[in-house]
């Protein structure tokens, strides 16, 4: 099946975010630590162009560390400010604030030249949805903030939230939809949560991870499935994880459903081990 991309989607959403950014000094782009390529909307340069812009790589206590710090140093050398954080338990969340006001800083200054008081330093949250959005405005905020979307039909008026003496944070982040360059972006995206497993070919998700798990984290697959060698062949993977796993049909043929399902859970939730579906220089 081949992922739809609705050009029409994509340009309302660009529109919107341009509408809130205006009035806006620092945006702050978050990406899913695992897969901060496919995570990341290209749109979001053209977006956020004028700004000054931090990058979280947010859900980093499910991304393999090692790689996390391989992203850091690439989207460093790309002249972002960067930073990995885990905002479910609000590791890192701490530090926003002060690199928010550091990246402001040319700003602050202009004011302070003009012999303005410097106002708080004001800033959005972009990116696409599932990425953690809400979970890092409401660990800012301290607070739960109603979700955009939570109240259908409801369209909330947009408030800044005081994050210290510094900061101010719009409460409704800025949506964008991950673009689908190619299936193995698709894979990636449902892997992590970020679509709906339903829009892509379960199976031919769950060939990709176990192809890519076996390259990768061969060591991690045998570990959680107790398996002391790795099959070459995909299906006598699924049969042997399925026999451990006990997903099994009548007769004893393996239930491939089971086993993807297994498998696609496994990943998702951090139980198969911190893991990265994207290094860089290299998309696998
Ligand atoms: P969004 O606003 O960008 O759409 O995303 P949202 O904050 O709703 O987060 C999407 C899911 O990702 C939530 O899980 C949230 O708990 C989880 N999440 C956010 N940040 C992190 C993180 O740093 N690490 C991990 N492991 N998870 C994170 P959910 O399944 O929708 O709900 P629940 O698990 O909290 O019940």
């Amino acid at each position: 099946m081949t992922i739809q991309w609705f050009p029409g989607h994509m340009a309302k959403a660009k529109r919107q975010a341009l509408e809130k950014i205006k009035i806006i000094d620092v945006v702050i782009e978050l990406v899913d630590a695992r897969i901060p390529l496919s995570s990341r909307n290209p749109m979001i340069d053209d977006i956020a162009k004028n700004k000054p812009r931090l990058m979280l790589l947010n859900k980093a206590d499910l991304a393999d560390p090692e790689v996390t710090e391989q992203w850091i140093s690439y989207f460093e050398s790309k002249g972002f400010m960067v930073l990995s954080i885990d905002a479910q338990k609000g590791t890192g969340i701490k530090k926003i604030p002060q690199l928010v006001t550091k990246l402001a800083e040319p700003l602050i200054n202009k004011m302070k030249a003009k012999g303005m008081n410097p106002r708080a330093i004001r800033a959005l949250i972009l990116g696409i949805p599932n990425v953690g959005k809400s979970t890092v405005i409401n660990r800012l905020a301290n607070r739960k903030i109603a979700k955009i979307g939570d109240k259908p039909g409801v369209t909330k008026a947009q408030q800044w939230i005081k994050v210290g003496k510094t900061m101010e944070l719009l409460d409704t982040p800025g949506i964008l939809w991950p673009k689908f360059e190619d299936q193995a972006v698709g894979y990636r995206l449902a892997l992590t949560g970020a679509i709906k497993e339903e829009i892509i070919d379960f199976q031919d998700a769950t060939v990709f991870l176990l192809t890519f798990l076996r390259e990768h984290y061969s060591e991690k697959l045998k570990e959680r499935y107790n398996l002391t060698v790795l099959p070459d062949d995909i299906g006598e993977m699924y049969d042997a994880i399925g026999r451990k796993r006990g997903c099994l049909m009548g007769g004893g043929l393996v239930d491939y459903d089971r086993v993807a399902e297994v498998l696609f859970r496994d990943f998702r939730s951090g139980t198969l081990g911190r893991m990265s579906l994207e290094v860089p220089g290299n998309r696998r």
